[in-house]
């Protein structure tokens, strides 16, 4: 598979990444996990992608595939100890996270841990950036990033002091093509892509997602009516996953999925490269025509 910098830091990435919110939040089996990770191992991905607060994905992944740290970057998160929506910027807390999450996925040191998206003012504060340095410092991560979107993102390339940065891009959220991504180039800092496939979001067709989480993009997609939605599902998937991948300046795309056959499914996409530049061009002019202010990058 494919293999990029991952912008300053010396991890040569697969384009394609695992994403672990969904195996946590859907609490799938453990064998179905050990199944899907150790597939996602053989294929030559190599990064995945989980936090403090998708339920039980980090113990998954330690149960899963602990035997085989040497063959995959690990990145996690802090910010939301106690479970999404109940943020604890501390850094006592943020410092507590990082080791329950070592422990939970049976490592001595991750590769990244980012901040789970905190806000500009939090960033201002330093409080949160100096915590990360000393977790790097105590050797419990060698690289340390920060994860969300829009301004916050934003100064967090503008200070300096990341080397990643995780952030929404696909073919309904291209906020950050223009908004942090170009600095992010600039500054080499490493860019994965988050929700890259936009939560497959028009695979219900004209019906909602039962889960209000893709509702944003579902409604986005209706909208922007791409015509490549209305034909098979498996080849506008690849289109989704192609775009993200075409965007410059993004190193891998984590898709989440709750699945063990979509690894090779989405494996199998990447062999075709980049999207053709015409069709790359189109979803971005439908973007430009039809995206309103509203339209931001989704946390
Ligand atoms: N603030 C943050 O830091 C933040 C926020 C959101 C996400 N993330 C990270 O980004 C990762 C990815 O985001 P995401 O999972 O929300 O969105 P996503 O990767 O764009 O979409 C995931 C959805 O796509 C479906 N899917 C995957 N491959 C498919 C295929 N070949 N055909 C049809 N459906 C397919 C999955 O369903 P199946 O189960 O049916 O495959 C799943 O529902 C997360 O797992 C997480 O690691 C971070």
């Amino acid at each position: 598979m494919e293999k990029r910098k991952l912008g300053k830091t010396d991890m040569q990435v697969s384009a394609l990444g695992f994403g672990g919110s969904e195996i946590g939040y859907q609490s799938v089996a453990p064998s179905t996990v050990k199944k899907m990770l150790n597939s996602a191992l053989d294929a030559g991905v190599n990064v995945i992608d989980t936090a403090e607060c998708y339920v039980s994905s980090e113990e998954l992944i330690g149960q899963a595939v602990a035997g085989r740290r040497k063959e995959y970057y690990l990145f996690t998160k802090c910010g939301h100890f106690a479970g999404w929506g109940q943020p604890d910027w501390r850094p006592p807390s943020l410092l507590k996270s990082i080791e329950r999450s070592l422990r939970r996925l049976k490592t001595d040191c991750v590769d990244l841990i980012q901040l789970h998206s905190c806000s500009e003012e939090e960033l201002k504060k330093g409080d949160v950036i100096e915590a990360l340095k000393r977790a790097r410092e105590r050797g419990h991560t060698r690289y340390i990033g920060y994860s969300g979107d829009g301004r916050d993102a934003l100064y967090a390339i503008e200070c300096g002091e990341f080397d990643t940065l995780q952030t929404s891009v696909s073919l309904a959220d291209q906020e950050a093509l223009e908004l942090t991504l170009p600095l992010a180039r600039e500054r080499n800092i490493g860019v994965i892509a988050k929700r890259p496939i936009a939560n497959a979001a028009w695979k219900s067709g004209d019906r909602k997602p039962a889960d209000s989480y893709a509702h944003p993009y579902w409604e986005r997609l209706r909208k922007l009516n791409y015509d490549f939605l209305h034909g098979e599902l498996s080849e506008s998937i690849a289109v989704a996953l192609r775009f993200t991948l075409s965007v410059p300046g993004v190193h891998t795309a984590i898709v989440g999925t709750t699945k063990p056959e979509r690894i090779h499914e989405n494996a199998a996409i990447l062999e075709a490269g980049p999207l053709p530049k015409d069709l790359f061009e189109k979803i971005r002019s439908r973007w430009r025509e039809v995206a309103d202010d509203a339209w931001v990058g989704e946390t």
